[in-house]
């Protein structure tokens, strides 16, 4: 049988979701078990986090394992990923040693790998994770890269908790002003897990530049036809927000200004009113929000949003740790 990964949640069917979801409800109600009894987990980040490095060493905690954090470059070594790479810049060692070395020890790898939005290339993203994927032989997991599928789990067991049956719920995903031009992944997530529940999607953002990379707006038209929802895009804020169950809201960079990223910032300027508001969740289907946070308030959405009771962003970072030990517990299972 072939090694499991989870990478990305377009590698798990939709039952394999739902069992996942159903299992993570379970550790909700019931914390602690032995699923991971005798276990290890390394978490590599690559980039800061809160949310995600609590949850993952917490989670493995509760289930009778250990988690080992790393960080990259600053207490470990520096790692190459690249193929084939004269290695004579920063990096002491390649990710195929680390990836085998690792894995002698651990029983699961977690990855954190965004690049910095200057240096973001689509291809770039998906490399260091795959790179993991390639040589390591016990399961790996995407702690974020150019997805962020634990969100994306965490994310629709807060709707479901909310909601019940997703199918046919109003799901905008809007895009909000940064000052920054932020990598694409949790919108990407976004759109794969709303059309994978067989929601009615609505990507609102402020021009045809912002729409995301064609393989994800694929795999959402793919998504949505399989499981009864649909995709469309929007630039109209009022028409977007109109009748809408959920908004989900997230800045990301336009894929046509790559590299120039000074062009961009004269469109993403003019745009400040994207953010997310009392006025525009009125016109909502007494609809909830949520980001999956960290947010900068008052730029993507207003104190008066994240405090109401229909901001579900706590509800939402709280199932990371409920989801992560599904995750880790179905793939620990399998070995
Ligand atoms: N949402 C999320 O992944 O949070 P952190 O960056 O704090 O881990």
């Amino acid at each position: 049988m072939s090694l499991r990964h989870f990478l990305t949640t377009q590698d798990y069917s939709r039952a394999e979701i739902d069992a996942l979801l159903e299992q993570a409800a379970a550790f909700k109600r019931s914390p602690r078990g032995q699923q991971l009894a005798g276990k290890s987990v390394a978490l590599l980040f690559f980039n800061p986090s809160m949310r995600t490095r609590t949850s993952f060493e917490l989670g493995a905690f509760h289930l009778g394992g250990h988690a080992i954090v790393l960080s990259p470059g600053k207490d470990a070594w520096p790692i190459e990923f690249r193929p084939n790479v004269v290695m004579d810049g920063e990096a002491e060692e390649h990710i195929a040693e680390v990836a085998r070395v690792l894995s002698r020890y651990v029983d699961l790898i977690a990855v954190r790998a965004f690049p910095k939005f200057q240096d973001w290339s689509v291809d770039r993203e998906d490399a260091v994770i795959k790179a993991f994927a390639q040589y390591a032989t016990v399961p790996v997991i995407n702690m974020e890269t150019i997805t962020h599928p634990c969100q994306e789990l965490a994310h629709a067991l807060a709707l479901k908790e909310r909601f019940g049956d997703l199918t046919g719920r109003k799901y905008v995903l809007t895009w909000t002003y940064h000052p920054k031009p932020l990598n694409t992944a949790v919108a990407n997530s976004a759109l794969l897990i709303a059309t994978k529940m067989g929601m009615d999607v609505t990507l609102l953002c402020p021009t045809p530049d912002y729409v995301l990379d064609e393989r994800y707006m694929a795999f959402g038209e793919q998504n949505a036809k399989e499981n009864g929802g649909s995709l469309k895009v929007s630039h109209n804020i009022e028409e977007a927000y109109s009748g809408a169950d959920v908004v989900y809201a997230k800045s990301w960079g336009a894929l046509p200004f790559f590299g120039r990223w000074e062009n961009e910032k004269p469109i993403r300027d003019a745009h400040k009113h994207f953010i997310v508001d009392e006025a525009k969740m009125a016109l909502t289907n007494n609809g909830v929000f949520s980001h999956c946070l960290p947010l900068r308030r008052n730029i993507k959405a207003t104190d008066a949003v994240m405090d109401s009771p229909a901001c579900i962003a706590v509800d939402e970072a709280e199932n990371r740790l409920h989801v992560q030990k599904a995750v880790m517990a179905s793939l620990i299972a399998q070995r």
